[in-house]
């Protein structure tokens, strides 16, 4: 069946890598919304592909026009990076929740299908060896740590479109990334990749020549995805086979990839020394020691462990993922390197 796909902010990491597959793998339409279009410059001329350059809070005209001709909406503008969230609270308040909020309404008034991003970082410091969506509590900091800004707004998000599909039958689908990663997760490249996450930070770091810094020790875990994992979740989801993601809340991660922060560095370090291009900055590169007080400021706290329970995408998506660690560190490190 030829479907309408709604994407705002299409030109992110997820967005793109979206895009791309709907477009190589499906008959289905996209009509793409966002502030950039760098990331999509190989389907801009797709007759399948329509992309404007806007704002979501802005194109309001655009919105009233395509929400309710949609089949699904992916509504993925979102500020998704700590340092953000200690630096201006506020503006991941208004983008990721006051804006959001706003295109979920949209949805509720046209009973159009959201394809929702929530996050791993709605379990925040739960102490459970793995995150379960229907029984792992979640556990905050105390206000002054405002790093769970993102944390309590894509919980309450979570919340009302749960509130909205049971009382108001709106159709909806939760996913919750784990830390995926891949090409196009930041711009290593660019002056403020520094600010970026764990992985395109150390990267750009390296390609500069500058020392990697482990945050409070680097013991803290995280379980990397890799991102086509990730779209071959989305894809399932989308597809919605016998109502199988209908009203229903999923981890997309991949518990296998469990790993420090330390071993990430150690190991995207000696990966990097096999780009020919990049030895001699690799070579220069020392793995340091930081504060989380100095590096994100008096408003940070971290997670110790985020391990992803995958049992109910697998019985109802059929999905697994497949992609090992070593691999993705090495296509996430070709695209960037070589
Ligand atoms: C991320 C972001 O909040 C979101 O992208 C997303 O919702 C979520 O995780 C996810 O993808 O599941 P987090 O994993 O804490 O949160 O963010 P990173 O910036 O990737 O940091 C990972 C770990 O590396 C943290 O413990 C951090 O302290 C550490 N780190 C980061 C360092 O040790 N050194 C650095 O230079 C940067």
């Amino acid at each position: 069946m030829t479907r309408n796909i709604v994407i705002l902010g299409c030109n992110g990491f997820i967005g793109s890598h979206l895009a791309q597959r709907i477009i190589e793998t499906t008959d289905w339409h996209i009509q793409a919304l966002d502030i950039a279009n760098h990331n999509l410059t190989s389907l801009l001329d797709h007759e399948r592909f329509h992309f404007t350059l806007g704002d979501i809070t802005k194109s309001h005209e655009w919105l009233d026009r395509h929400i309710p001709l949609a089949d699904v909406v992916l509504p993925l503008a979102a500020i998704a990076n700590p340092l953000v969230y200690v630096q201006d609270p506020i503006r991941v308040f208004e983008l990721d929740f006051e804006a959001n909020l706003d295109i979920v309404k949209r949805c509720l008034k046209h009973n159009t299908r959201i394809v929702f991003p929530s996050t791993s970082e709605v379990y925040g410091m739960a102490t459970d060896s793995e995150f379960d969506e229907q029984n792992t509590h979640f556990v905050l900091g105390p206000i002054h740590k405002e790093r769970w800004i993102y944390s309590c707004s894509k919980q309450m998000l979570d919340r009302i479109i749960y509130a909205y599909g049971k009382h108001h039958q709106l159709p909806y689908t939760l996913f919750r990334p784990f830390n995926w990663i891949g090409p196009r997760l930041d711009n290593v490249f660019e002056k403020n990749a520094n600010q970026s996450r764990v992985v395109s930070k150390f990267l750009s770091q390296i390609v500069r020549g500058e020392n990697i810094e482990l945050v409070d020790g680097g013991q803290q875990r995280r379980c990397f995805t890799y991102i086509d994992d990730g779209i071959d979740a989305l894809m399932k989801i989308i597809e919605n086979n016998n109502g199988c993601a209908d009203q229903e809340i999923f981890n997309i991660g991949n518990p296998n990839n469990d790993f420090s922060i330390a071993e990430l560095a150690e190991n995207i370090l000696s990966l990097a020394k096999h780009y020919p291009k990049y030895l001699d900055k690799a070579e220069q590169v020392k793995i340091t020691h930081t504060s989380a007080a100095q590096h994100y400021g008096a408003g940070y706290q971290d997670v110790s462990a985020r391990v992803p329970a995958v049992h109910n995408a697998q019985q109802k998506l059929g999905w697994t993922p497949k992609v090992d660690m070593q691999s993705a560190l090495q296509q996430t490190l070709d695209y960037y390197l070589q």
